[in-house]
């Protein structure tokens, strides 16, 4: 008998293989050290999902999937069974994981199993039809340390014929069977991003989409279960994240058997892609978790494994600089006198990137003209760019610029050059929207010229970052050249490209960092942050609204990530708070600074260059730590965040208090993460602590909590935890 290998992993006993197989009973076991996951063949050849919860480790205990019967003439066995990836065929009839039509019109597909492949911590399940070699892959990959565990297919079309996909899905995921299941997810709007969401799963389909072309500020492709019963630290939380900036669909689905399924990938709406006999087309990756501590675990996790797995360099790469950015300030009134000025200020306060936003190139001196020439403005840079950068540079910070590449204005060279380049269809209008259309990036042509104009800046400029935009979504997805049959392929073919373009660049300019926009917070998915350094969280930039839009933020992705600016006042809402509150706000994530300095006081300078340099010291708590939501703005007059540092020896607590009613004092703020046994030195940096004492234990900051003097409208604190 072979014996079978533990390692101790934390306090987590796990199999020394992260993923295990029994040839006789045909089971799977995917272990990490929060999650097991199995699955196996059944009775019928179909792959079966068999458990997705805490981790396991002894495979003994899956047993091969039962056989059922049908339960009545309407509602089959195959509606009861957990089916990894069924295509749509037999006698199914929720969500398929995939649809296709052959040339002759035969729509049936049964997928039954062929054989598998493990090679360290990935699988590869070959699926076929039962009649013809229509295959599917199914890759697993296993994150052991990280608690994730990724999915993805690949389609082959091995038939002598063409067939046509109309939905191709990267994964089903199944909750334990059961009622009062929750579900949790972020929905918005331009300026209004990433607003919770938790409700009720009940019979029936909820669909999260984007059918805009980009990843979109409607929803976020993200989503977190739970049994009815988790809190921001406690309850078990099934959650999941696709890696697609294009039309992508999570569809959570109640059926009436108690199953509570997820699918998603490629968004079904519009969608239609042949496959040549020979032909294959892989789906979005799918990643998913499993926490027992709630909400905040899961985050926790989904930031470490983005910050150290997804984003380019992991855990290699470097902590974000402060940012200047010119958009609120100078809008697109850009120029060298002007861009220099604001880089002395800049630098003055400790910024370490300047970035210079839109209005550099072509005729573009508001949103009417220019986009698509990418080619520096010769009124508002008579000597091109070097100066300016050289001048950022010999004030010892790196230098950004503004683009973007996938639009273009109808008054601009390259419109007037190529009006075929744009999506549209043939003798329709082409809508715009902030005057601008969209170029179809799925065409080989357009590609080349975005990446040939993008590496000829980074070329021949030292630039360090691209902030690159994309200020619109789809509209009138055509593409006449490439036939009705073809046509559709662009909703994959456009992100494909796009991504490619990026990670040419990210070869040819290893240096190069991009942050990704659309409006604020229109593309962020897993998908673009394997290509991206930084993203655009929201155009709103009003610190009290900020403070949702972080929240929810960070319910799906990494803090490190996070832009957020410090801007002038009156704001969004025409409210004005405080700057210290405005900084404090911003320094939750990647700080930056996108006020007008021009307008700033001596005390204003003094302010930002005192935050600024606190910034930097809690920076790698910020950045790298572990984020623990203590009071949500949604339901307190207080909002309170703490970061802990990987090695546990600096910590950081944010609070905000907005409307102090009654003369009552804020509640007392109990902490996360730290040390019972440790004493920390604690050091209210902004605001005020109502306990004299400047050491406390873990046990007590943990247990009875600290006190802050949080008075009069939008009060906020910064106090640094130092181990001892
Ligand atoms: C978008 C971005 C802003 C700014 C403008 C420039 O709205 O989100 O930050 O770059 O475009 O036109």
């Amino acid at each position: 008998m072979k014996l079978l290998t533990l390692i101790f992993l934390g306090a987590v006993m796990m199999p020394a293989q992260s993923i295990q197989y029994s040839e006789a009973r045909k089971v799977w076991l995917l272990t990490t050290r929060q999650n097991s996951y199995a699955m196996g063949v059944g009775h019928d050849g179909a792959l079966r999902n068999l458990y997705w919860g805490a981790p396991l480790w002894r495979i003994e205990d899956i047993a091969a999937p039962a056989e059922r019967r049908d339960i009545s003439s309407f509602d089959p066995r195959q509606m009861l069974e957990n089916e990894e990836y069924p295509g749509w065929g037999g006698t199914r009839y929720y969500e398929p994981a995939l649809k296709i039509t052959r040339a002759d019109g035969d729509r049936d597909l049964v997928l039954q199993y062929v054989s598998h492949r493990v090679h360290g911590d990935e699988l590869d399940i070959a699926l076929k039809d039962i009649r013809d070699p229509v295959e599917v892959t199914l890759h697993y990959r296993v994150y052991p340390d990280y608690g994730i565990i990724r999915r993805s297919a690949t389609i082959r079309n091995g038939t002598n014929a063409a067939l046509t996909l109309e939905s191709a899905q990267a994964a089903a995921w199944y909750l334990p069977p059961g009622d009062g299941y929750q579900l949790t997810y972020l929905s918005g709007r331009w300026a209004a991003e990433a607003q919770i969401n938790h409700e009720p799963i009940h019979e029936g389909q909820k669909v999260l989409e984007s059918r805009k072309g980009h990843t979109s500020h409607n929803f976020n492709p993200w989503f977190a279960i739970d049994a009815g019963d988790a809190g921001e630290e406690s309850g078990r939380v099934w959650f999941g994240a696709l890696a697609w900036s294009g039309n992508w669909r999570i569809t959570v689905e109640q059926t009436p058997y108690r199953q509570v399924r997820v699918t998603g990938g490629f968004n079904s709406f519009d969608f239609s892609y042949p496959l040549q006999p020979g032909e294959s087309l892989e789906t979005p990756a799918f990643f998913a978790g499993y926490s027992q501590a709630g909400f905040g675990g899961a985050s926790r996790t989904m930031h470490r494994f983005e910050r150290e797995q997804i984003l380019p360099g992991g855990a290699q790469s470097r902590l974000r600089p402060v940012l200047y950015n010119s958009w609120e300030a100078t809008t697109f009134n850009v120029d060298e006198a002007g861009q220099r000025q604001l880089a002395d200020k800049a630098a003055r306060i400790g910024a370490e990137l300047f970035v210079m936003d839109d209005g550099w190139f072509g005729a573009r001196n508001d949103d009417h003209a220019g986009l698509g020439d990418w080619v520096v403005n010769p009124h508002k840079f008579p000597n091109g760019l070097k100066p300016l950068i050289d001048h950022v540079h010999s004030l010892g910070m790196d230098f950004g610029l503004w683009v973007e590449p996938e639009m273009v204005n109808a008054d601009s060279d390259l419109y007037r050059a190529h009006p075929d380049w744009v999506l549209h269809f043939d003798g329709r209008p082409r809508s715009e929207l902030r005057n601008q259309m969209v170029l179809n990036l799925a065409r080989d042509d357009v590609k080349e010229y975005i990446f040939g104009a993008l590496d000829k800046l980074a070329t021949e400029n030292n630039i360090r970052y691209f902030k690159w935009d994309m200020n619109r979504a789809v509209s009138e997805p055509g593409w006449p050249e490439a036939g009705p049959a073809n046509e559709r392929k662009l909703w994959v073919g456009y992100v494909r490209n796009l991504y490619e373009i990026m990670d040419r660049l990210r070869a040819r300019h290893p240096r190069l960092e991009i942050e990704s926009c659309s409006g604020g917070g229109g593309r962020i998915d897993e998908g673009i942050l394997q290509r991206v350094d930084e993203v655009w969280t929201s155009d709103n930039t009003e610190a009290f609204d900020r403070l949702r839009i972080q929240e929810a933020f960070s319910m799906a992705h990494a803090p490190k990530i996070m832009s957020a600016w410090v801007t002038d006042v009156p704001n969004m809402n025409g409210r004005s708070v405080p700057l210290v509150y405005r900084f404090l706000a911003a320094m939750q994530g990647a700080l930056g600074i996108g006020a007008n300095l021009n307008h700033w006081t001596d005390q204003d300078f003094a302010l930002a260059t005192r935050m600024v340099s606190l910034y930097k010291r809690i920076r790698p708590a910020v950045q790298t730590g572990d984020l623990y939501r203590l009071f949500s703005p949604r339901t307190n007059d207080l909002t309170a965040n703490e970061y802990v540092a990987p090695d546990g020896k600096l910590a950081v607590v944010f609070a905000f208090r907005h409307s102090q009613q009654y003369n009552t004092a804020a509640p007392a703020i109990r902490l996360r993460g730290l040390d019972e046994k440790a004493t920390y030195r604690v050091e209210a940096s902004e605001g005020k602590l109502v306990e004299p004492q400047t050491q406390f234990s873990g046990a007590y900051l943990m247990s009875a909590g600290l006190n802050l003097d949080l008075r009069g409208d939008y009060a906020a604190a910064a106090i640094v935890l130092e181990r001892l």
